[in-house]
């Protein structure tokens, strides 16, 4: 497995595997890696011959700088993880070789009415930095195919957006959610969870489960609040936002006919950690 830091080595390599024929799969990240990260890995590894996996902890999507400062850094032990998938390229910028001119206005991606709701309301910015994040990353590795979680619903569409606006032709292929065995989510920022709420946070997920249960007699909005009430009534806990929505056009449904494919999505403080998760109501 080849570590590659500098932006000039990732591209001489990315070209020599274009110019071989040799497809790039492609799995961005920022790293604190688990089995939701490696899941992607594998697939990418099973479609294609070269994969890449890059590591950066993007300053530019964090609109909460106590966020970007605490967020989970562990290089060594994700090598040591990404050696055992058989990964060709971990690619880890330095942030100087990304952001080189810290006074240049950065760019405005199209990236559409998908980016203006949920997390685009919640956190000012962070798609933008996303989107600058992945365009860059994307313009460097030169993949044919990206992977990207369904645990980030909202980012794949977003990704999508920009890189048909920006003319990339790259193949956004989404990846189901992976759980823990109690059906949290598996995210970096678990590990910042104290004991307490790590032993509560799975109510989000049983919480949501229960929900697709109680959504086959009651209406929309009954199904809103009754997650929200049942989660906010865990102490420690506080639903941010909880949106039931097409999951083509992320916009609210008032009735479950309204859609053939309509998903929850759900973002709850665990004391001062946001954690982001979603489900299924109905699906084509
Ligand atoms: P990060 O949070 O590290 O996630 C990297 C990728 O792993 C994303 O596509 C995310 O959706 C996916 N992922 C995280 N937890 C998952 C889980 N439990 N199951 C399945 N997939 C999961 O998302 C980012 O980084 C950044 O925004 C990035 C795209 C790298 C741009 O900086």
């Amino acid at each position: 497995m080849k570590i590659i830091r500098s932006v000039n080595e990732m591209m001489e390599f990315s070209t020599l595997q274009r110019e071989r024929g040799m497809a790039i799969g492609f799995v961005p990240t920022m790293g604190s890696l688990h089995e939701g990260h490696l899941s992607l890995v594998e697939e990418s590894i099973k479609h294609n011959p070269v994969t890449v996996v890059s590591i950066f902890v993007n300053p530019t999507q964090f609109n909460d700088p106590k966020d970007f400062e605490r967020y989970p850094r562990n290089e060594e032990e994700d090598l040591k993880r990404l050696a055992k998938y058989g990964v060709d390229v971990v690619f880890i910028p330095y942030v100087e070789e990304i952001y080189p001119d810290k006074e240049e206005q950065p760019k405005r991606y199209k990236l559409g009415k998908v980016a203006e709701v949920m997390e685009g309301i919640y956190r000012p910015g962070h798609f933008q930095g996303v989107a600058i994040i992945v365009d860059k990353l994307f313009r460097i590795v030169n993949p044919v195919r990206a992977y990207f979680g369904e645990k980030d619903f909202q980012q794949i569409a977003v990704i999508k957006n920009m890189a048909s606006s920006e003319g990339l032709d790259v193949d956004i292929i989404p990846c189901p959610i992976k759980r823990g065995e109690d059906g949290l989510a598996l995210s970096s920022r678990n590990e910042l969870l104290s004991p307490e709420l790590r032993e509560k946070a799975p109510e989000i997920y049983s919480t949501l489960k229960y929900s697709v249960e109680y959504s086959n007699k009651h209406s929309v909005r009954a199904t809103h609040d009754t997650v929200v009430e049942r989660l906010d009534s865990v102490p420690g806990m506080k639903v941010e936002y909880f949106e039931i929505v097409d999951a083509r056009t992320l916009l609210p449904v008032e009735e479950w006919e309204e859609s053939d494919w309509i998903i929850g999505c759900i973002t709850v403080f665990c004391g001062e950690i946001r954690l982001i998760d979603n489900i299924t109501y109905r699906h084509p």
